[in-house]
């Protein structure tokens, strides 16, 4: 009777054993047969992605194109994060300034965004151009409808507090400034890639951009001025952003040009001030996705 028992205790333990043994092969079975197997371009790819710390999980921006770019970046620019990689790239700040540069697809937009990388046809010509009233800018100045109006709402209120904004300069089509740009460059050569865009490259193109004076002071001296730090506190307000920022020169390739506002809309221009962004970096996180 003992060894009956026994057994039965020995053939319990076994049969449990069997189980166990026989779900575990199971599992191992079914993960392999599960499993799909990568690729050769697949493998490929998770390992640069593995260099990249799999940045493309956390950032909705990440171009999967521009990955060779994004490594041969970071090979140069170690100091650099994995963000700022994906962004100084997306930007295009790997290539030379005008190289392959792009004509963009955001024509007549107010959010159009011209630098050394995209730029507009000689013959482009914004719709809604106006004339800005000479109370508020140099003769003949024309800016696009909606410009203007928020120019002249800011200029208005700016007024209301004893300040002056007077616009010098506004819409330059192509031919006024290769003008320009030649003049600046027999001058300064290089120098002048620094503060003077070549033609179809300038915002000025878009009449959507302005520099502002206060009258009495040269608008190069306008962040001296108590209109700039005006200008600086409500700007956004009207849809307009201080385009060319000293803590951006190295995203916007531009020297500081306190002058120099663009208008974006309200919405893209509080948001640029919040986070205090380049609009580079607004149009390649919201815009050029
Ligand atoms: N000064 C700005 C960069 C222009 O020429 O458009
Ligand atoms: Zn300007």
């Amino acid at each position: 009777m003992i060894k009956k028992r026994k057994l039965n205790k020995l053939n319990l333990i076994i049969l449990i054993l069997s189980i166990i043994l026989i779900t575990i092969i199971s599992i191992i079975l079914i993960n392999i047969i599960s499993k799909p197997k990568l690729s050769k371009e697949e493998k490929e790819l998770q390992k640069k992605l593995e260099i990249l710390n799999n940045i493309d999980q956390k950032i909705n921006y990440f171009n999967y194109n521009n990955i060779d770019r994004y490594i041969e970046y970071k090979k140069q620019n170690k100091q650099l994060s994995n963000k700022k990689i994906v962004l100084y790239v997306n930007i295009n700040l790997d290539k030379k300034p005008y190289k392959d540069a792009k004509e963009t697809t955001y024509l007549y937009k107010n959010y159009i965004l011209l630098n050394k990388y995209n730029l507009v046809s000689k013959t482009y010509k914004p719709k809604n151009l106006v004339q800005v009233n000479t109370e508020y800018a140099k003769e003949n100045l024309l800016l696009t409808e909606e410009a203007k109006n928020q120019f002249i709402l800011m200029a208005e209120a700016a007024k209301k507090e004893n300040l002056t904004l007077y616009a010098v300069s506004g819409y330059r089509d192509y031919n006024y400034q290769k003008n320009l740009y030649d003049k600046y460059y027999s001058i300064d050569k290089e120098k002048a890639n620094e503060y003077s865009s070549k033609p179809g490259h300038s915002e000025h193109h878009t009449g959507l951009a302005i520099d502002i004076s206060n009258k009495t002071t040269s608008y190069e001296e306008f962040d001296k001025t108590e209109e700039f730090k005006w200008m600086q506190k409500n700007a956004h307000k009207y849809g307009f952003i201080l385009r060319y920022p000293k803590d951006k020169t190295n995203e916007t390739l531009y020297q500081y040009e306190p002058w120099h506002y663009r208008y974006v809309g309200i919405k893209i221009s509080t948001y640029i001030k919040k986070h205090n962004i380049s609009f580079e970096e607004y149009y390649v996180k919201h815009i050029e996705k």
